[in-house]
């Protein structure tokens, strides 16, 4: 597929050992993409990066926490002497919350932002010299749908997925300039292993088969729906797109 085609870039997929992660991972690596899979699961990562070489893609495992800049740092350089310098970026990981709002400690709050908004605000640092310096780039952020609409007892969550709305709209205006284009995807209930998680607790407000009933599409989504999405904004074609939000939710957010 000619529009979805990353041939011989160097892609990063943060968060990229499960769910909507490994789904991108594999995707950008089925294009042609040679992709450094960071994720804080190191033998996760290792198991996505040989499922993405049996698939006959190219893949690097690197053991990141998003939270911790210097290691951020060595997984870049460490993707770049494998596959050259980095053109594209998929800032994914993410942790959820679920807590009432008054219950929520400092400690809690920052802890989440660290790693959601913080953790995106360091991986697209690490990685622009590159893009800057190639005149090209790609940066697709994971955001949330729950950015759309709020979402009751997951305040910290929300605040810090409506941080990287902003944060991906003002790089996109700072970095136009210079070939890049940073645009954010929020997913609105996907079916992953974050989603199922969350099911067991009873944290969803019914099950996943309800969830997907009230659904538009009636389905719940896929990490591959995502996936296709990030797909076609890392593409060539997708250069005059930038600074935009691009809902992938089956029409749950319009
Ligand atoms: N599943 C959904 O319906 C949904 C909806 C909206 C947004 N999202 C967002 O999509 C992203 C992926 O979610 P998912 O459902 O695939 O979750 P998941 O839990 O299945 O996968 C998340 C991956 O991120 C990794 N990770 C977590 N913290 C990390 C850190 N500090 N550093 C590096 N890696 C880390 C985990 O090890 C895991 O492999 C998240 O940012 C999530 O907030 C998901």
């Amino acid at each position: 597929m000619a529009a979805e085609n990353s041939t011989g870039r160097t892609a990063i997929v943060t968060g990229g050992a499960s769910g909507i992660g490994l789904a991108i991972a594999r995707r950008l690596a089925h294009d042609g993409a040679n992709v450094g899979v960071f994720d804080l699961d190191a033998d996760a990562a290792e198991a996505a990066a040989a499922k993405i070489r049996a698939e006959g893609g190219a893949a690097l495992a690197v053991p990141v926490d998003v939270a911790d800049r210097a290691r951020i740092d060595r997984g870049v350089a460490q993707v770049r002497d494998a596959y050259g310098p980095v053109g594209i970026l998929v800032n994914n990981a993410g942790r959820e919350g679920f807590q009432a709002f008054l219950d929520i400690t400092e400690e809690t709050w920052e802890n989440l932002l660290r790693v959601n908004l913080t953790g995106t605000f360091h991986c697209c640092q690490a990685v622009l010299p590159d893009m800057i310096a190639a005149r090209w780039g790609r940066i697709v952020n994971i955001s949330s749908s729950s950015t759309h609409g709020g979402q009751p007892f997951m305040t910290h969550y929300v605040a810090s997925k409506s941080g990287v709305v902003g944060l991906t709209k003002s790089l996109a205006l700072e970095f136009g300039p210079k070939g890049i284009t940073v645009n954010t995807i929020p997913p609105g209930f996907i079916d992953t292993p974050m989603t199922r998680r969350n099911e067991a607790k009873g944290l969803l407000g019914g099950t996943v088969d309800h969830h997907a009933s009230l659904t538009p599409v009636r389905r719940a989504g896929l990490p591959e729906d995502i996936a296709a999405a990030t797909a076609f904004l890392v593409s060539d074609e997708a250069g005059y797109i930038t600074g935009q939000i691009f809902g992938v939710n089956g029409g749950r957010n319009t």
